[in-house]
């Protein structure tokens, strides 16, 4: 993601979750945003401003009068591309809500015409209270973007009620999504992404599965939403987060797999196919789980079904199907270019499974975006930035 020529004005106050700001005020400054960070009196209680200072390497602001300039709360409404405000505290939300202005933040709020989101952080007592959950109300209304608040543990001791304030990242997230919005193309676009091994079982307590971790197509699924869309991730196993905004779901075999897929696809404009589905089941799995004897055990395989052929008649006809295709050896594009056209797809990314920092297992991948026409190869780069270049090419074809 590349934040640069954007700005943000990123309000706190004051909360035990202000220290939280400030990864959110540093991974949005390393994405290249300007950022501008203005705390409440309260906040600067929790956070002294040097330490944003030091973050943003920009003035941070605390006061109306700061800089001896009446009107500097106009121009911090006007010039960003968008305002968040993390934390969001109780008092901060509801003089919000009543639209006073008693505070640098506060008079930034009420000037400003640009997307706003908060994320709300207080105790949970204090978030169910009717006057906060009104004034949440009525900043929704007004179109204001509400993230979380989650449940978990709150300063004051365990809690599996609403007030603990979403992570950094997830923040920062929505945060991008926000400032991609008014340029996207894929706002509002249906994306379907699938991730990940999937297992057939032996016996019980037996699989075969293959070494794929879900990786790249969980990257694809956040770079989805943070350019606008509505993302499904249908995932096999795997131990990575769930990426926020997206809704997963967790699938086993390539049977369920299939299954979900041919459910999802029916309103997608673009299907990913990022997984490594198991390519065999075991005919007869064992029902019971099967106790280790010293000869040999022989298994009789079939092949799992195609879940991109199988699709082909269920999906939508203008929705784009992107495959991957991992090889090995010589002639790997080649390959790659008969399963394009094997299975119908409008897209291929060609990754090795025989070249380190690519495929499998790896923090990076090495690809080739191949399509009917073109292809491009792409020098090996983090799996975020693979997907937004995949993005990037699947936005050229729709
Ligand atoms: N794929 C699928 N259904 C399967 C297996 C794979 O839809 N049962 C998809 C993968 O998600 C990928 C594409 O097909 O997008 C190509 O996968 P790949 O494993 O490279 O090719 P295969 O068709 O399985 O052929 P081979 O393993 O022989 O190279």
């Amino acid at each position: 993601m590349n934040l640069s020529g954007r700005r943000v004005v990123l309000g706190v106050s004051g909360g035990i979750a202000s220290y939280k700001a400030c990864t959110i005020a540093r991974r949005l400054t390393e994405a290249g945003a300007a950022v501008d960070v203005v705390l409440t009196a309260s906040a600067a209680e929790f956070i002294r401003p040097v330490t944003f200072e030091a973050l943003t390497g920009r003035p941070v602001l605390t006061s109306l009068w700061d800089r001896g300039e009446a009107l500097s709360h106009i121009e911090y409404a006007k010039n960003p591309d968008a305002i968040v405000v993390a934390p969001a505290t109780a008092n901060l939300i509801a003089r919000a809500a009543q639209g006073i202005a008693d505070d640098l933040l506060t008079a930034i709020l009420l000037a400003a015409t640009q997307p706003i989101a908060i994320a709300p952080a207080m105790n949970d007592d204090m978030y169910a209270h009717p006057s906060t959950q009104q004034n949440l109300q009525r900043l929704a209304d007004r179109g204001w973007e509400l993230l979380g608040p989650a449940r978990g543990s709150l300063a004051e001791g365990p809690s599996d009620r609403p007030g603990r304030m979403l992570e950094p990242e997830e923040i920062v997230a929505h945060v991008v999504r926000l400032l991609r919005q008014a340029t996207s193309r894929w706002n509002g676009l249906r994306v379907v992404v699938t991730a990940g091994p999937t297992r057939e079982p032996i016996d019980p307590v037996r699989v075969i599965t293959n070494p794929s971790t879900g990786r790249m197509g969980y990257a694809l699924a956040s770079a989805a939403f943070t350019r606008g869309s509505d993302v499904t991730l249908i995932s096999g196993p795997s131990l990575l987060e769930p990426p926020t905004g997206v809704e997963t779901i967790t699938v086993e075999t390539t049977e369920d797999m299939l299954a979900a897929v041919s459910a999802a696809v029916k309103t997608a404009d673009v299907l990913i196919m990022a997984a490594a589905p198991a390519d065999y089941v075991v005919k007869e799995p064992f029902r019971e789980k099967r106790p280790r004897t010293d000869g040999p055990l022989a298994l009789t395989l079939e092949p799992t079904p195609d879940i991109l052929r199988s699709i082909a008649n269920v999906k939508p006809h203008n929705c784009k199907v992107v495959g991957f295709a991992l090889e090995v050896g010589d002639g790997a594009v080649e390959r790659a270019r008969e399963k394009l056209r094997a299975k119908a797809l409008d897209l291929i990314v060609m990754n090795r499974a025989d070249e380190a920092g690519a495929g499998f297992e790896s923090e990076t991948n090495r690809v080739t975006l191949i399509t009917e026409k073109s292809e491009q190869h792409i020098e090996s780069l983090p799996k975020s930035a693979v997907a937004e270049k995949i993005f990037d090419s699947v936005e050229a074809l729709l």
